[in-house]
Protein backbone atom coordinates (compact mmCIF):
# COMPACT_ATOMS: atom_id res chain seq x y z
CA UNK A 1 0.00 0.00 0.00
CA UNK A 2 2.69 2.63 0.78
CA UNK A 3 4.01 2.28 -2.78
CA UNK A 4 0.58 3.31 -4.10
CA UNK A 5 0.47 6.29 -1.74
CA UNK A 6 3.99 7.31 -2.83
CA UNK A 7 3.06 6.97 -6.53
CA UNK A 8 -0.08 9.08 -5.96
CA UNK A 9 1.89 11.75 -4.07
CA UNK A 10 4.55 11.92 -6.82
CA UNK A 11 1.80 12.02 -9.48
CA UNK A 12 0.01 14.94 -7.83
CA UNK A 13 3.30 16.82 -7.16
CA UNK A 14 4.30 16.44 -10.81
CA UNK A 15 0.86 17.61 -12.00
CA UNK A 16 0.88 20.61 -9.62
CA UNK A 17 4.30 21.81 -10.84
CA UNK A 18 3.58 21.12 -14.50
CA UNK A 19 -0.01 22.41 -14.90
CA UNK A 20 0.65 25.21 -12.39
CA UNK A 21 3.54 26.29 -14.64
CA UNK A 22 1.30 26.19 -17.71
CA UNK A 23 -1.20 28.37 -15.80
CA UNK A 24 1.51 30.88 -14.88
CA UNK A 25 2.84 31.06 -18.45
CA UNK A 26 -0.68 31.43 -19.91
CA UNK A 27 -2.24 33.90 -17.48
CA UNK A 28 0.79 35.96 -16.38
CA UNK A 29 3.86 35.69 -18.62
CA UNK A 30 2.22 35.80 -22.08
CA UNK A 31 -0.13 38.76 -21.32
CA UNK A 32 2.66 40.68 -19.51
CA UNK A 33 4.99 40.37 -22.53
CA UNK A 34 2.14 41.37 -24.90
CA UNK A 35 1.48 44.54 -22.90
CA UNK A 36 5.10 45.56 -22.35
CA UNK A 37 6.81 44.84 -25.70
CA UNK A 38 6.25 45.69 -29.37
CA UNK A 39 5.00 42.81 -31.55
CA UNK A 40 8.36 41.96 -33.18
CA UNK A 41 10.12 41.50 -29.79
CA UNK A 42 7.43 39.37 -28.12
CA UNK A 43 8.02 35.90 -29.55
CA UNK A 44 11.86 35.85 -29.21
CA UNK A 45 11.57 37.12 -25.61
CA UNK A 46 8.83 34.64 -24.68
CA UNK A 47 10.70 31.78 -26.31
CA UNK A 48 13.88 32.58 -24.35
CA UNK A 49 12.02 32.74 -21.01
CA UNK A 50 9.94 29.63 -21.66
CA UNK A 51 13.01 27.48 -22.33
CA UNK A 52 13.71 27.10 -18.62
CA UNK A 53 10.14 26.01 -17.92
CA UNK A 54 10.26 23.57 -20.87
CA UNK A 55 13.13 21.72 -19.11
CA UNK A 56 11.10 21.42 -15.90
CA UNK A 57 7.98 20.41 -17.85
CA UNK A 58 9.90 17.56 -19.56
CA UNK A 59 10.84 16.19 -16.13
CA UNK A 60 7.36 16.62 -14.59
CA UNK A 61 5.52 15.07 -17.58
CA UNK A 62 7.86 12.06 -17.36
CA UNK A 63 7.22 11.74 -13.62
CA UNK A 64 3.43 12.11 -14.06
CA UNK A 65 3.46 9.46 -16.80
CA UNK A 66 5.58 6.91 -14.91
CA UNK A 67 3.64 7.35 -11.63
CA UNK A 68 0.31 7.32 -13.51
CA UNK A 69 0.99 4.08 -15.39
CA UNK A 70 2.40 2.53 -12.21
CA UNK A 71 -0.93 3.28 -10.46
CA UNK A 72 -2.95 1.81 -13.37
CA UNK A 73 -0.84 -1.36 -13.14
CA UNK A 74 -1.02 -1.54 -9.32
CA UNK A 75 -4.79 -0.88 -9.23
CA UNK A 76 -5.26 -3.35 -12.14
CA UNK A 77 -7.33 -0.59 -13.70
CA UNK A 78 -6.66 -1.21 -17.42
CA UNK A 79 -10.34 -2.05 -18.11
CA UNK A 80 -11.29 1.51 -17.10
CA UNK A 81 -10.08 2.53 -20.55
CA UNK A 82 -13.01 0.56 -22.00
CA UNK A 83 -15.67 2.43 -19.99
CA UNK A 84 -17.00 5.88 -21.03
CA UNK A 85 -17.70 6.72 -17.35
CA UNK A 86 -13.94 6.80 -16.85
CA UNK A 87 -13.57 9.63 -19.41
CA UNK A 88 -11.19 11.33 -16.96
CA UNK A 89 -8.72 8.42 -17.30
CA UNK A 90 -8.79 8.92 -21.10
CA UNK A 91 -8.46 12.68 -20.56
CA UNK A 92 -5.34 12.22 -18.38
CA UNK A 93 -3.63 10.05 -20.98
CA UNK A 94 -4.68 12.41 -23.83
CA UNK A 95 -3.37 15.55 -22.05
CA UNK A 96 -0.17 13.69 -21.18
CA UNK A 97 0.27 12.50 -24.79
CA UNK A 98 -0.28 15.98 -26.23
CA UNK A 99 2.31 17.54 -23.89
CA UNK A 100 4.78 14.67 -24.31
CA UNK A 101 4.60 14.92 -28.12
CA UNK A 102 4.87 18.72 -27.98
CA UNK A 103 7.81 18.80 -25.54
CA UNK A 104 9.84 15.86 -26.85
CA UNK A 105 9.00 15.63 -30.56
CA UNK A 106 6.98 18.37 -32.30
CA UNK A 107 8.57 21.46 -30.68
CA UNK A 108 12.26 20.50 -30.88
CA UNK A 109 11.94 18.93 -34.34
CA UNK A 110 10.04 21.61 -36.24
CA UNK A 111 7.45 23.75 -34.37
CA UNK A 112 10.12 25.94 -32.75
CA UNK A 113 11.75 26.82 -36.08
CA UNK A 114 8.37 27.13 -37.85
CA UNK A 115 7.06 29.60 -35.24
CA UNK A 116 10.29 31.63 -35.24
CA UNK A 117 10.09 31.94 -39.04
CA UNK A 118 6.40 32.87 -38.90
CA UNK A 119 7.04 35.39 -36.10
CA UNK A 120 9.62 37.17 -38.27
CA UNK A 121 7.01 37.92 -40.96
CA UNK A 122 3.75 38.03 -38.93
CA UNK A 123 4.68 38.77 -35.30
CA UNK A 124 1.24 39.90 -34.10
CA UNK A 125 -0.65 36.89 -35.49
CA UNK A 126 2.03 34.41 -34.35
CA UNK A 127 1.98 35.71 -30.78
CA UNK A 128 -1.84 35.51 -30.76
CA UNK A 129 -1.63 31.90 -32.00
CA UNK A 130 0.85 31.01 -29.23
CA UNK A 131 -1.45 32.59 -26.64
CA UNK A 132 -4.51 30.66 -27.91
CA UNK A 133 -2.62 27.35 -27.99
CA UNK A 134 -1.65 27.87 -24.34
CA UNK A 135 -5.23 28.83 -23.35
CA UNK A 136 -6.69 25.70 -24.98
CA UNK A 137 -4.09 23.40 -23.38
CA UNK A 138 -4.63 25.01 -19.96
CA UNK A 139 -8.43 24.64 -20.19
CA UNK A 140 -8.16 20.95 -21.19
CA UNK A 141 -5.65 20.35 -18.37
CA UNK A 142 -7.83 22.00 -15.71
CA UNK A 143 -10.97 20.08 -16.74
CA UNK A 144 -8.84 16.91 -16.55
CA UNK A 145 -7.52 17.75 -13.07
CA UNK A 146 -11.06 18.44 -11.79
CA UNK A 147 -12.39 15.27 -13.47
CA UNK A 148 -9.58 13.12 -12.04
CA UNK A 149 -9.88 14.42 -8.47
CA UNK A 150 -13.68 13.82 -8.49
CA UNK A 151 -13.35 10.57 -10.48
CA UNK A 152 -10.82 9.00 -8.11
CA UNK A 153 -13.46 9.56 -5.37
CA UNK A 154 -16.06 7.73 -7.49
CA UNK A 155 -17.86 10.91 -8.59
CA UNK A 156 -18.40 11.85 -12.24
CA UNK A 157 -17.94 15.60 -12.59
CA UNK A 158 -20.52 15.78 -15.38
CA UNK A 159 -23.06 13.27 -14.04
CA UNK A 160 -24.56 13.94 -10.59
C1 LIG B 1 0.06 8.77 -18.69
C2 LIG B 1 -0.78 9.60 -18.16
C3 LIG B 1 -1.51 9.37 -16.87
C4 LIG B 1 -1.91 8.21 -16.27
C5 LIG B 1 -1.69 6.78 -16.75
C6 LIG B 1 -2.60 8.56 -15.05
C7 LIG B 1 -3.14 7.68 -14.14
C8 LIG B 1 -3.75 8.01 -12.94
C9 LIG B 1 -4.31 7.06 -11.99
C10 LIG B 1 -4.31 5.55 -12.15
C11 LIG B 1 -4.80 7.78 -10.95
C12 LIG B 1 -5.48 7.20 -9.68
C13 LIG B 1 -6.95 7.06 -9.94
C14 LIG B 1 -7.68 6.43 -8.77
O1 LIG B 1 -7.27 6.60 -7.63
O2 LIG B 1 -8.73 5.80 -9.02
C15 LIG B 1 -4.58 9.18 -11.25
C16 LIG B 1 -4.95 10.22 -10.42
C17 LIG B 1 -4.88 11.54 -10.77
N1 LIG B 1 -4.29 12.05 -11.91
FE1 LIG B 1 -3.44 11.00 -13.42
N2 LIG B 1 -2.60 9.92 -14.94
C18 LIG B 1 -1.96 10.46 -16.03
C19 LIG B 1 -1.78 11.80 -16.32
C20 LIG B 1 -2.37 12.83 -15.62
C21 LIG B 1 -2.43 14.19 -16.05
C22 LIG B 1 -1.87 14.72 -17.37
C23 LIG B 1 -3.10 14.90 -15.09
C24 LIG B 1 -3.43 16.36 -15.05
C25 LIG B 1 -3.74 17.09 -16.09
C26 LIG B 1 -3.43 13.98 -14.04
C27 LIG B 1 -4.08 14.31 -12.87
C28 LIG B 1 -4.46 13.43 -11.89
C29 LIG B 1 -5.14 13.82 -10.68
C30 LIG B 1 -5.48 15.25 -10.24
C31 LIG B 1 -5.41 12.64 -9.97
C32 LIG B 1 -6.20 12.52 -8.67
C33 LIG B 1 -5.29 12.42 -7.48
C34 LIG B 1 -6.13 12.27 -6.22
O3 LIG B 1 -7.08 13.03 -6.02
O4 LIG B 1 -5.80 11.39 -5.43
N3 LIG B 1 -2.99 12.72 -14.40
N4 LIG B 1 -3.93 9.29 -12.44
Amino acid sequence: MPDLAIARALHVLAVVLWIGGVGMVTTVLLPAIRRAYPADQRFPLFHGLEQRFAGQARFTTLLAGVSGFYMVWRLEAWDRFRAAGFWWMHAMVCVWLVFTLMLFVIEPLFLERQLARRAAVAPEATYRLVEWLHRILLLLSLVTVAGAVAGSQGIDLFDW
